[in-house]
């Protein structure tokens, strides 16, 4: 690989657990998918896209928890009883928002950052492709019985 591309950048910003200034081959990948549709899919709007304070790089991500309503991942053994629901913030892990209805199914809104690199995605690993990711955004707006 030659000097100066972007995989080579990505690895030496994760040897230093920095992330690289310059646009990486990467993040232009993310920026793409988030650009993928941006008047339905507003990726940025959770995803974000901007520099931080003082031009720090993009996080790709606000951090906020919120409910996507990501299908159930028939891979996970608890999910045979038809009566198991992890419902993210109100339990069954998290036992202190219980009662706070509102915040149930809710999950914390990752980084997209190197993103490309990764095969399980969600807080449940339902998805290992992104095209299935993104197929789950479109549909989850066009089809949402589904
Ligand atoms: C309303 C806020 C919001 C919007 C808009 C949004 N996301 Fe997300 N995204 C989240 C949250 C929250 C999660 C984690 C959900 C979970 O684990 O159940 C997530 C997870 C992901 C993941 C999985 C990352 C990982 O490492 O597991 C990808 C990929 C992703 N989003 C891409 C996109 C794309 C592409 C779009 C636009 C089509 C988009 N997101 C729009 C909030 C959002």
């Amino acid at each position: 690989m030659a000097s100066g591309s972007g995989i080579d950048a990505d690895a030496q910003s994760q040897r230093d657990g920095q992330p690289q200034r310059g646009r990486s081959r990467r993040e232009a990948a993310a920026q793409r998918l988030c650009r993928h549709n941006p008047d339905k899919g507003n990726c940025a709007k959770c995803h974000l896209d901007a520099p931080g304070p003082g031009g720090r790089p993009a996080q790709f991500a606000d951090f906020s928890f919120i409910a996507l309503g990501v299908p159930r991942n028939p891979e996970i053994p608890a999910n045979r009883d038809p009566k198991y629901f992890d419902l993210g913030l109100c339990g069954p892990y998290r036992s202190d928002l219980a009662k706070e209805t509102g915040f149930c199914g809710m999950f914390k809104s990752p980084t997209l950052r190197n993103v490309a690199t990764r095969s399980v995605f969600f807080h449940n690993g339902r998805f290992h492709k992104l095209e299935d990711v993104l197929r789950f955004y479109v549909e989850r707006d066009t089809k949402p019985g589904k």
